[in-house]
Order: C-alpha cells, then sequence, then structure tokens
C-alpha cells in the first residue's frame, strides 16, 4: 500500500473493482481495465495499482500499471546525455494510467503519476533500470507526460515513446 496526503492510497487491484464504474472516457483503456488488468496483473504480465479514497466515490478513482521492459540504447543515450552499450537499456514502463472522468482536473493523475514513480524508485534500487518509458496514445498524452519532463524519443513512424531518466525521478523524492 502507498499513501499520499492523508486522503488518498493507492493498493493492488481486487476483484470487484472491475465492477466499479471506472469510466477514464477513453473505450480502450475503460476496456483494459475492465476486461484485462486484474488478469494480466495475476499472470505477472503487470502489476495494476488502484487509487482508492475513503471518504470519496466511485471506488476506483484511477489506476495504473507498471511492468519490466527494455528500450533500444540509442533511443534513451541522448537524453542522459552518456554513451551506453548497444544492447537494449532496462527500464521501467508504465503501461496504462488513467483517471475516472467524474474526477479528473483534480490532480489526481499527478498524483497517480507520483506514486508510479516512487515504486520504480524503488524497484530501481534492487535491479537495474536507466529510467521509465510511456507509451502516450495521443497529444493529449502526450502533453501530460511531457509536464512531468517525460522526452519523446521516438524518432521516426512507429508508437510514440517518451522516456525520464531515473535520475530525474529519484531527484524529485530526495527530501521525502
Ligand atoms: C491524462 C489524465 C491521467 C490526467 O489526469 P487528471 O487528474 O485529469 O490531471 P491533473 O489534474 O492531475 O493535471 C495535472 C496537469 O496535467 C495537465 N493535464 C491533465 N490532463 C491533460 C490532458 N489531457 N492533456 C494535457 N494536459 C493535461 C493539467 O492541466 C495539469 O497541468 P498544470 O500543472 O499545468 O495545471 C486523465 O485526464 C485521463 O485519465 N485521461 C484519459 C486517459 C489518458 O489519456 N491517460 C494517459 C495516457 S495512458
Amino acid at each position: 500500500m502507498s499513501a499520499f496526503g492523508s486522503r488518498y492510497i493507492t493498493t493492488p487491484i481486487e476483484l470487484a473493482d472491475a465492477d466499479a464504474g471506472f469510466s477514464c472516457g477513453k473505450h480502450p483503456l475503460d476496456d483494459y481495465f475492465v476486461r484485462h488488468a486484474l488478469a494480466n496483473d495475476q499472470n505477472g504480465i503487470c502489476r495494476a495499482y488502484v487509487l482508492r479514497s475513503e471518504a470519496e466515490l466511485p471506488r476506483v478513482l484511477g489506476f495504473y500499471t507498471l511492468s519490466m521492459a527494455s528500450v533500444e540504447s540509442a533511443r534513451v543515450s541522448k537524453v542522459l546525455e552518456k554513451k551506453l552499450p548497444k544492447y537494449p537499456m532496462p527500464v521501467a514502463l508504465i503501461g496504462r494510467l488513467a483517471v475516472d472522468r467524474r474526477v479528473q482536473g483534480r490532480r489526481l493523475g499527478e498524483k497517480l503519476l507520483l506514486d508510479a514513480l516512487r515504486r520504480i524508485v524503488d524497484a530501481a534500487t534492487l535491479m537495474g533500470c536507466t529510467g521509465t518509458i510511456v507509451d502516450p496514445k495521443d497529444d493529449d498524452a502526450e502533453r501530460f507526460y511531457g509536464k512531468y519532463d517525460f522526452v519523446t524519443v521516438t524518432v521516426d513512424a512507429g508508437p510514440r515513446r517518451m522516456f525520464l531518466p531515473i535520475a530525474t525521478a529519484r531527484a524529485a523524492f530526495k527530501d521525502d
């Protein structure tokens, strides 16, 4: 369990969450949450974390998923301003992140992202991790992550990909 502020917590996804009526307004994400998030968590494909508040409805305020991943080293060496080995570099992946539309615009997306990054910083003490990647599905999502210093590393056609160095995430929590 992770707590931020006194009102909100994130906890691992539970069986009842799929029926909680979660809707972020983007069908693929809603569909993923209802049909796949718990199963993928149970199968070890991702860990899915749900944002809740004892004082507030809906039951699921938001969620995100975390997995291990790797990226071509050329994609991240520029951002890291380091010469890296040529083989793929280890990263954490925030696969999905969404807030229920009834509570959007109240900084819960920011809270969720920081909660995810804190877990990643903790995990990076146990294993190699050069940073965090996200694959924003549209311009809105890219702008959202851009506000938190994620840099677009896709250079040509193909899915968008953004990267945040682990040192940047670590620095955000250094005074905690
Ligand atoms: C994107 C999303 C997670 C943001 O959550 P939220 O709780 O509404 O956002 P917050 O209140 O925490 O906003 C934090 C900052 O991001 C900005 N922001 C929020 N949604 C944004 C969007 N769609 N596009 C651009 N910027 C956005 C806010 O303006 C705010 O910026 P500020 O610091 O300049 O004021 C939420 O709108 C959502 O779930 N959208 C649908 C799913 C999605 O696109 N997920 C992301 C990619 S998988």
